[in-house]
């Protein structure tokens, strides 16, 4: 049965409103309603084209998806070529752009219409009285590919141009590109399905809008940006660039918001410098700006030269990926010892700096990118961080395939100091373990050393240690005890009285103890914390040093990670001659006794409360021998606590400990305690 009348009007009204909300969704981002009450206007106007087909327009938006994939793309012809810009590199190239204009215009202060250079693709959307007919790509300028059906599936590419006043034929010249968040969420995507990832939002907005199937291209996200006209009949043309980018605006067709209209070369290179430093924030990739004479009967005057207009040019941003060749993969040695894989490349200018090195992060990245020597890759230097390869190009791998890069089959020791490199289970950082003695980790490793929680040099900060290690002065924790003052006098900052006061601070650090000494190599995985269970366990430096692995392992809190790591530095006999030298030195503290296991000694798990003062030891040594009797000193007195130990003035503990009924030992009582064998 026909459709209605009701029902010709409501179909009607449904396609007006749903492109009313795509318009406020995609092209304002100000939505009015939500996801469902847009989905069921769709639902509703799918329903009734599917009850009359004859209601199934081809402007209607429910034909935005849905077309069936082509053999190929069909030959477009464009009316007027679709030329491309000179680009201008430096402000001296602008300044010679402004002078040229005048020159063809006169001496006065020309307008500029400026504008995002978006780096995505271009395309000509052709309107015949307000209704979306064709799109094609540039192509080589004069022929491109009919990519209607992909163009389609462009949500903030109107079908109908709003409102009236549109030109019997408008063709709008713009850039399809892909959002940055798009570009992430598309390639986090790829990922999960094992697909390959897209390089950047250009390469990924170009392979979706040229899918042969347009469901391909309707399942990524693209945007558009009108930028200019490739043809307008039979309504009068405004007089400037500015006022024709109003009208498309007006029609709701995508311009963006963050053009300008300024005037004189000082206008220009402001807006330059301003979307420079916009670029970063902006949701969508730019590789420069573009400057257009605002005033179109001034354009018109100018005309073009060869293939480029000379009324506008492009004021490009250094580039920021480049293509060359990976000449050598070498490792530097960072700070906590970690070996980073480091490219050298045949120099290339990206990003406003020539780039000779390139990050390659850790042997899990190499893997994943494949890199290997005499490679092809991607560089890229966003802002100022340090260049990195993207990815390889492989079309252009050498011949013979060159092997894979392995960090720890090239560097089974460290290029910096020789010592072995290990690269632990389930970790992605290869590293030396030279410590003290490798010279990249030593300005680290003495600060480390001098700092207040271990062996606490006053005063020896990082200005200092680099002075001390840049002059070769120390190499060492060591070679600290064996500064001259003289020698600290003739530093930078230096005067003789700070050079006193450092080798004071020095000789005061002699004295220690054992868990601030542990603590002070600067042993991987090894803190305060554990430096102290260690101390406490092993008693001595040399019970450390020469225990196996698996005894590391029975000290509470020690896991097969952290004995891993001590065994690996007390392997490595640089280490073991520091310590010497340290010694030698004068370092030194009071041995402990070695302490029992736990479940062991004479006080095994009994808990002890001190009170009042010893004759013969301090508080401190008392608990220090409980401890090593394998007991407990706690606080405070409860039903718990095994012994008091009452000495001289014993306060309320001791009255506490008799109301509870707890034993009670005096000074005589605790020694033949301890004395006991377990
Ligand atoms: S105007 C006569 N404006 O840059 C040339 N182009 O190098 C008209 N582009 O193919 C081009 N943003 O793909 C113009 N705001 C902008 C642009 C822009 C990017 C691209 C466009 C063009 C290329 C020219």
């Amino acid at each position: 049965m026909a459709a209605s009348a009701l029902e010709r009007r409501r179909a009607e009204e449904l396609r007006q409103a749903i492109e009313y909300h795509n318009w406020r969704y995609y092209v304002l981002d100000a939505p009015e309603i939500p996801d469902a009450e847009y989905d069921r206007l769709l639902r509703e106007l799918e329903d009734l084209e599917a009850r009359h087909p004859e209601l199934r327009s081809t402007d209607s938006p429910t034909q935005r998806v849905g077309a069936a994939p082509l053999a190929q793309f069909a030959e477009v012809a464009h009316g007027t070529p679709m030329l491309s810009l000179n680009n201008a590199f430096s402000e001296g190239e602008v300044a010679a752009f402004d002078r040229r204009v005048r020159e063809a215009t006169g001496p006065a202060e020309v307008e500029y219409a400026v504008e995002p250079k978006f780096d995505g693709l271009a395309v000509g959307l052709t309107y015949d009285d307000g209704r979306f007919v064709q799109g094609a790509t540039r192509g080589d300028g004069y022929t491109g590919e009919d990519v209607s059906a992909n163009l389609l599936t462009v949500r903030a590419i109107p079908m109908r141009l709003a409102g009236a006043g549109a030109p019997r034929r408008l063709e709008v010249r713009g850039e399809v590109l892909m959002l940055k968040k798009d570009f992430e969420a598309l390639n986090a995507s790829q990922r999960a399905r094992g697909e390959k990832e897209f390089v950047n939002p250009r390469n990924a907005a170009a392979g979706s809008l040229r899918q042969l199937d347009p469901r391909i291209t309707a399942s990524r996200r693209l945007a558009f940006f009108a930028y200019g006209i490739g043809a307008w009949e039979g309504v009068p043309l405004p007089p400037t660039h500015a006022e024709v980018l109003a009208k498309l605006a007006a029609w709701r067709l995508p311009v963006n918001p963050e053009r300008r209209v300024v005037k004189g070369v000082a206008g220009l290179l402001a807006y330059y410098r301003d979307m420079g430093a916009a670029r970063p924030t902006l949701p969508f990739d730019i590789d420069g700006v573009v400057y257009k004479v605002n005033d179109l009967a001034l354009q018109a005057r100018l005309g073009f030269v060869s293939r480029a207009p000379r009324f506008a040019i492009a004021h490009k941003f250094p580039a920021q990926e480049e293509m060359t060749r990976v000449d050598d993969i070498e490792v530097q040695v960072g700070r906590t010892g970690a070996l980073t894989p480091v490219a050298r490349l045949q120099p290339v200018f990206v990003g406003g700096v020539t780039v000779t090195n390139a990050t390659l992060h850790n042997q899990d990245e190499i893997d994943r990118k494949d890199v290997r020597i005499g490679d092809w890759v991607i560089v890229r230097r966003a802002g100022d961080v340090i260049p990195e390869v993207v990815s390889v190009v492989p079309a252009r791998r050498p011949h013979p395939t060159p092997p894979r890069f392995d960090i720890l089959a090239r560097h089974p020791v460290c290029p910096v100091c020789g010592s072995r490199v290990v690269r632990g289970e389930g970790e992605a950082v290869a590293r030396c373990t030279g410590g003290l003695y490798c010279p990249a980790q030593r300005k680290q490793a003495l600060l480390h050393f001098a700092s207040r929680r271990a062996m606490d040099v006053e005063g020896l900060g990082e200005k200092l240690v680099d002075q001390l290690v840049d002059r070769s002065l120390v190499g060492n924790p060591a070679d600290l005890y064996a500064l001259a003052p003289d020698t600290l006098a003739g530093l930078e900052r230096m005067g003789k009285k700070s050079a006193d006061n450092l080798i004071a601070a020095i000789e005061a650090s002699k004295h220690t103890t054992l868990a601030r000494f542990i603590f002070s190599l600067g042993i991987r995985n090894v803190g305060e914390a554990t430096a102290r269970d260690l101390a406490k366990h092993f008693g001595s430096l040399d019970a450390l040093m020469n225990t196996p692995i698996e005894s590391l392992m029975a000290v509470p809190d020690v896991g097969p990670i952290v004995a891993q790591s001590i065994a690996d530095f007390f392997l490595e006999g640089h280490n073991r001659k520091v310590i010497g030298a340290l010694q030698e030195a004068g370092v030194h503290w009071t041995e402990n006794p070695p302490q029992p296991p736990p479940g062991s000694g004479p006080l095994a798990g009994m808990t002890c409360v001190l009170t009042g003062t010893l004759a013969g030891m301090s508080r401190e040594e008392a608990k220090t021998r409980i401890e090593a009797a394998g007991g407990k000193v706690a606080g405070s007195v409860s039903k718990k606590t095994d012994y008091v130990v009452a000495g001289a003035d014993a306060g309320s503990k001791l009255t506490k400990a008799q109301e509870l009924g707890v034993n009670i030992l005096d000074e005589a009582a605790l020694l033949a305690l301890l004395g006991k064998k377990a």
